[in-house]
Parts: structure tokens; sequence; C-alpha cells
């Protein structure tokens, strides 16, 4: 069996997939049509030349959302994007999205559009569980933070099976997330069984070290990227076995680690990390244009290890984070 199909074929878990980044542009494409909105007829996708990370966040910015920008539209793409992860295997999703107000509707109304596509998106996906993270952005001031913890909060007493936390997300260019922290201590106190789940030292610069301690003393339930942790605070995450999603062509691609051979995920292998800690993940799979079955290819080729091995590794992740 050739590579890609052996990994189709494995049951996969996917926990870092943020919903405007995980939709193809083909279907961006149809949904522009859909509501009369043009897009230029070339679009720059990372693996052009020069290709930054900045130039991804401008992707959202100026290409994503000048398209997803109702209800309609948002429905589309969560739809669009449950059915084409359970095309690639995945057996258990947690999506995550920025509240944002759309036209004719606010924050609280985008989450309630949001988990009822998820509700709908499952029913007619029946061999794929999907769960809804609320993502705080860190440019949004301690206000926004606050609102969206506690939605977060609400929705997940409403649809207890569906919203499950919460995540920090943005461009980690701009600035710290200190002003967030009284924000994400509070769904801590007041919601102990939701997830924390945070992007962490994804640059080289910032992030700060106490930045990151702080981020540390939060109890997060997992961190994102990881790519510039200092060894000695890598070795307390180690230590507390802090789960960690690897998101491999998403550093590659947008260039924050120059090959995948020198990817941080081989390093933590070798190093003992726990493996049921060390998750594959797609970040943004419609713009980094690798699904989770390539990023299981790609691993077990920087790895060097059998496949038999990559199974073991699959069904350890599904059997700590699928629930
Ligand atoms: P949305 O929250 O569903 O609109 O998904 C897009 C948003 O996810 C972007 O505007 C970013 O804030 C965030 N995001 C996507 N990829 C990354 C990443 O690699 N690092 C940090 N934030 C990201
Ligand atoms: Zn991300």
């Amino acid at each position: 069996m050739d590579e890609l199909t052996w990994a189709k074929n494995l049951a996969k878990t996917e926990l870092h997939a943020h919903i405007n980044g995980s939709i193809g542009m083909p279907d961006l494409r149809k949904l522009a049509d859909l509501k009369g909105v043009h897009l230029p007829a070339e679009i720059a996708l990372p693996g052009s030349a020069g290709f930054s990370l900045d130039d991804v966040f401008a992707l959202f910015s100026k290409t994503i959302y000048s398209v997803v920008r109702d209800a309609q539209a948002l429905q589309f793409v969560v739809e669009h994007v449950v059915a084409a992860f359970k095309r690639d295997g995945v057996r258990y999703l947690e999506l995550r999205s920025t509240p944002k107000s759309l036209e004719g509707m606010d924050m609280d109304g985008y989450v309630s559009t949001v988990v009822s596509a998820i509700s709908k998106a499952m029913s007619e996906n029946e061999t794929i569980r999907v769960k809804f993270l609320l993502s705080v952005d860190r440019r949004h001031d301690p206000e926004t933070a606050s609102t969206i913890v506690s939605l977060a909060i609400k929705y997940a007493n409403l649809f207890p099976s569906i919203v499950v936390g919460v995540d920090v997300c943005g461009n980690p260019a701009c600035g710290g997330i200190k002003h967030l922290v009284p924000s994400l201590s509070r769904l801590k106190l007041d919601a102990p069984t939701l997830k924390l789940v945070i992007h962490f030292a994804e640059i080289e610069t910032p992030p700060e070290e106490d930045e990151l301690l702080t981020i540390l003393s939060l109890n997060p339930d997992r961190l994102g990227h990881c790519t510039f942790v200092p060894d000695h605070i890598m070795a307390t995450m180690r230590a507390r076995k802090i789960p960690i999603e690897i998101c491999l062509s998403s550093n590659v691609v947008g260039g924050t680690v120059n090959s995948f051979e020198a990817h941080h995920l081989k390093q933590l292998w070798d190093s003992g990390y726990p493996r049921e800690c060390l998750i594959l993940c797609t970040d943004d799979v419609g713009i980094f244009c690798s699904d989770l079955s390539n990023e299981y290819v790609i691993a077990r080729r920087v790895l060097g290890v059998s496949r038999e091995v990559m199974e073991e590794w699959a069904q350890l992740v599904c059997d700590k984070y699928a629930r």
C-alpha cells in the first residue's frame, strides 16, 4: 500500500485546526461565487517565493474574511471543513475559531452558528466526532477576551458534548498575552473541566521567558507549536507531561522552521517526550495544503520509524484525547 493510502486508513485525531484556516481554496472560491464576492484569480499561498508567517495572517484578513462574512458563509465553511477531515480519515476532531461579529450577527451568534453547523455536519458524517474550542486572539483587549471566556462557559453549559474549551491564537509577532491572563485564570477557576490550549513560542522573538512561565502557571491543557522553547522550560513541560500540538507543515511552509528534518518533533521524540503528548496536527490545512494523513507521512519520514510504530502512536493519541 502506498504511504498516503496507509496514512488515510489510520484512525486519526486532529486537535489543532482553525476553522477559517481549514477551508480549502477550491471550496473558498465556490463560496465566494455563491456570495458574489470577487477573489483575485491568483492568490499567493505558502510555497511562493518569500512567503512568511505574516503573509499567512494577511491571507486571513484580506482574503478569507472577505468571503466568510455572514452566518450562511460560516455554516458552509464548517460543513465543508468537517467533511474534508472525515474524508481524510479523522475520527475525532477539535475545531477552533475566533468569535467575531459578522453581518447580522454578534459574537454570541457566531458561536451559536458554529455549534449548530457542527451538529449538522456530524449528523451527516457519522464516523467523525467534532468538538469546538473558542479562540481568543492575542490582539484582543481584556474585555473581548473576557466576553469570549464567558461565551465558552455559556455554550459549554448548553452544549457540553460540543464546546470543550478555549484557545489563545493570533499573530505571535503582535505582542504578548499577559493582558489576557485574568480572563484565562477565570476560565480555570469557573470552568475547570474546560480545556485551555495556547499557541506557545511559535516564533523566535518574542516570547520573553517570563511570559512563557506565566503561561505555564495557568496550567494549560495543551500547547501549540512550542518551536522556540528554551531547554529548561521544555524540561518542565516534559516533567509535567504537557501535550504539544505539533504542526510540521505549518512551521516549515510558514517559514519558522527551515526544513522537516530540522523540525523539533525529531528532537522531542528522541528525547523521550511522552509519545502520547506529541500530537500531529494541521493548523490551517486550507493554507498549508497538507492534510493530517500527509502530516503522518512526513512524520514517519523524519522520525525514520516503521508503520507499526506510527500506528501505535496514532492509537495512543486517540486513546488519550478522543472523548
Ligand atoms: P478563525 O479563528 O476560525 O477565524 O481562524 C483563523 C485565525 O486563526 C487567524 O486569524 C489567526 O488568529 C488564527 N491562526 C491561524 N493560524 C495560526 C497560527 O499559525 N498561529 C497563530 N494563530 C493562528
Ligand atoms: Zn494554530
